[in-house]
């Protein structure tokens, strides 16, 4: 990153081929570039240069154990990085490029910075779908790091404008084109032992992927320390205090709804009128960020725990947990 970033603005560029030249410009040059994917906006960095990837994770504030996802823009790119399997081959043959990220042994010389895989000897890949994501991957023709797109320990990014709240002047710039249609992170798949594992809920329903694979996922191990980075308890978290299956809000709090009923506030919103998981999802993020905004506690309804509501009840109960002031606790 240029030592200048952090005084400069942030620059917010359009989708349009010459804002997607500038950003590919900007990352090549080892800065720091925000950009929409399907599911929330990343803060992408080149994955092979150790000092932009090492800004990342100052511009974020996050600890440096948390290893990061790799962008590329094909399984043909995947493939240069990573040992490939049948399980590989059949997941992204289904789902690639969509919101889920799978996670395979490394090849020997694959370029990709140690700060990448925080020195695992695996590798988690993404090839998203988003057609300004894929426009970047292409116009850099290399490998993007990118976590969400929020300071650490606070909720992911779903709109630049939400990328600007929290890291204008840390970051080059951001690429903005829109709220993103999943909302919720890729779900994530361990593809490096002897049966594929659910690493992460997210985007993409475990069900789904288990109706591919033919086999059900091995659920998370959390005592298995190389599997569980990143799955800290506080996490995703709005300044105030967040309540669930909650039925009604209480005295001074704001409440977020599941299907038709959204609270007796003006100001209280739902996930989805018509109790649609998929729009829940899409709505999780931006909803919180607004709803934090008013400065009362949160109150969330039940959310039915199937399909996108695995992923959506995995980050309302981070966003729940008691915070841990330490930031070894937080991604
Ligand atoms: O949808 C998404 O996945 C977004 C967009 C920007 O692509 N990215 C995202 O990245 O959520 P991040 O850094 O917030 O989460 C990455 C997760 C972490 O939980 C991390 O521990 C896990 O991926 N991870 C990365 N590399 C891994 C590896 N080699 N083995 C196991 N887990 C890994
Ligand atoms: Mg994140």
């Amino acid at each position: 990153m240029s030592q200048d970033t952090a005084q400069n603005a942030t620059q917010v560029l359009d989708a349009s081929p010459d804002g997607i030249t500038r950003a590919a410009q900007l990352l090549r040059q080892g800065d720091l570039v925000s950009f929409p994917t399907e599911t929330v906006y990343g803060l992408g960095a080149d994955a092979r240069r150790g000092d932009a990837v090492a800004a990342i994770y100052a511009a974020k504030g996050r600890p440096s154990f948390n290893p990061l996802i790799a962008h590329v823009a094909s399984v043909e790119a995947a493939k240069r990085y990573v040992i490939w399997n049948a399980w590989a081959e059949c997941l992204a043959h289904a789902f690639w490029p969509g919101p889920l990220t799978l996670v395979l042994p490394l090849k020997p010389e694959h370029g990709i910075s140690e700060l990448v895989t925080a020195g695992l000897n695996t590798l988690a890949l993404r090839v998203p779908a988003h057609p300004t994501a894929q426009n970047l991957l292409a116009e850099l023709g290399g490998p993007v790091a990118a976590p969400s797109a929020n300071p650490s320990g606070r909720i992911s990014p779903t709109t630049a404008d939400h990328v600007m709240a929290g890291l204008a002047g840390h970051i080059a710039a951001v690429v903005a084109d829109g709220p993103c249609t999943v909302g919720v992170e890729s779900t994530i798949v361990g593809l490096a032992g002897e049966a594929p594992q659910l690493l992460r809920p997210g985007g993409l329903a475990a069900e789904q992927i288990e109706a591919v694979l033919g086999q059900p996922l091995r659920g998370r191990d959390l005592h298995d320390p190389l599997t569980a980075p990143g799955q800290l308890l506080s996490h995703y978290a709005p300044q105030e205090r967040v309540r669930l299956n909650a039925t009604e809000a209480r005295a001074g709090e704001c409440y977020l709804g599941f299907g038709p009923h959204r609270g007796a506030r003006a100001d209280d919103l739902t996930l989805s009128d018509t109790g649609d998981l998929g729009e829940a999802a899409a709505n999780l993020f931006g909803h919180l960020h607004q709803l934090d905004a008013l400065g009362r506690p949160i109150a969330v309804a039940p959310i039915p725990e199937t399909g996108l509501g695995v992923a959506i009840n995995d980050r309302l109960r981070r966003a729940a947990a008691p915070r841990d002031a330490s930031p070894s606790n937080q991604e």
